[in-house]
């Protein structure tokens, strides 16, 4: 039977601290209304110890779409942070504390320069706090992906045994190749399972190499069951995973990874172009799902393919994303399949094969000039060549 994957979306969180993407309070209902409608299951809605300002946002999204939406916002181990999330979230029906903190050596060394036993203690002191005041709390192992496994395994049986109802395990630098990723999930799973099989074991990719999507599908196929990701891929660096790419690839490739989501696909273009709008951050245009070119073809040998049947060049519908439907760019390079397609889109007839081939020598020129030809090019170019030759 297929697994159902728990999907949290960090746009107003991870995906707030790239540079120049700053957000008010009102854009940020905006987003987190549009994520409802999206079906996220969880939205991270900020790191309320961070300002007074995203306090207030935080405070405002639990009030305003926290009624079927889980809401969860960022704490470090600290009494303080735990506080600040859960006086922001309590409003919400479902609130969720998240809680991080380092388990690399690096971390643990060069950030906290306490021994791991200290480190350790502080997670474990913290989730048992958390838990005094909710009763669902997720905790991340950051720089899991460079951690040594038996601590990073320690660390997880210590804060599960005080309570955590969620482990997060993040690639936070973007560090982790797919089958080592996948390799980490599965040997973590195993032991979590064995420990608590209601504990739910997530993961949180970067995409510092450009692996943050491949990771994420890797760690699903070895047991995760919650992805933590951003709308277009927004996020520190070079972004966290982009839920657009992770959706898809799980309902076109639904079969092999035996996985669904409840994303409201046909919601996944509005949604990225208001946060492309709100943020001021364009989404690049061959961008998977999302780019302005995702369902644009424009070689010849792809446009009759695909006029003849879409499935030749398409393994999913522009419908299914929200776009209205493949285009087909003409130019220079498109064939008389298209072209013919095009005119007789407009109302023109090509039954006259002499003057078609003339009408195609003349698109062809001006494709030739002008690179792209649009839909107004064809028109004036069909209605001068008629009466010229009228
Ligand atoms: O990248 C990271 O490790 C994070 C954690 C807070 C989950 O963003
Ligand atoms: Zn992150």
């Amino acid at each position: 039977m297929n697994r159902k994957i728990i999907v949290l979306d960090t746009t107003l969180r991870d995906g707030e601290q790239v540079p120049g993407a700053k957000l008010n309070m009102q854009q940020k209902v905006e987003i987190a209304q549009q994520l409802k409608r999206l079906h996220v299951d969880i939205i991270e809605a900020g790191f309320p110890a961070s300002s007074a300002g995203d306090f207030q946002a935080v405070q405002e999204i639990a009030r305003s779409v926290g009624d079927s939406v889980t809401i969860t916002a960022l704490a470090r181990a600290v009494k303080n942070d735990i506080d600040a999330v859960y006086e922001s979230i309590k409003l919400a029906q479902n609130p969720l504390i998240h809680i991080v903190l380092g388990t690399s050596n690096i971390h643990v060394e060069k950030k906290f320069n306490r021994s791991k036993e200290a480190v350790m203690q502080m997670g474990v002191d913290a989730v048992k706090y958390a838990k005094t005041l909710l009763p669902n709390v997720q905790y991340s192992t950051e720089d899991a992906s460079r951690s040594d496994f038996e601590y990073l395994w320690k660390t997880i049986e210590a804060v599960v045994k005080a309570g955590a109802t969620m482990i997060n395990v993040p690639d936070t630098v973007g560090f982790a190749v797919p089958e080592q990723f996948g390799d980490l999930i599965r040997r973590l799973n195993e032991r979590l399972k064995n420990l608590n099989e209601n504990v739910v074991l997530s993961v949180h990719c970067h995409n510092d190499l450009g692996l943050a999507t491949a990771n994420t599908l890797s760690a699903i196929k070895n047991g995760a069951e919650k992805i933590e990701c951003t709308i277009n891929g927004l996020g520190e660096r070079a972004g966290n995973t982009s839920l657009e790419e992770v959706v898809m690839a799980l309902k076109v490739r639904e079969s092999f990874y035996n996985s669904y989501t409840d994303i409201q696909t046909k919601e996944l273009l509005r949604t990225s172009r208001l946060v492309s709008h709100l943020t001021g951050l364009d989404v690049q245009v061959n961008k998977a799902i999302t780019g302005e070119n995702a369902f644009a073809h424009s070689s010849g040998i792809h446009q009759d393919g695909l006029l003849k049947d879409k499935q030749v060049y398409e393994i999913m519908s522009p419908e299914d994303v929200g776009a209205e439907s493949m285009e087909l760019i003409l130019t220079a390079r498109s064939g008389r399949h298209a072209f013919k397609n095009a005119v007789e889109k407009m109302g023109f007839a090509t039954t006259d094969a002499a003057d078609f081939e003339q009408l195609f020598g003349k698109f062809l020129a001006l494709a030739d000039a002008k690179k792209e030809v649009y839909d107004h090019d064809v028109f004036y170019l069909v209605t001068s060549h008629r009466t010229l030759n009228e």
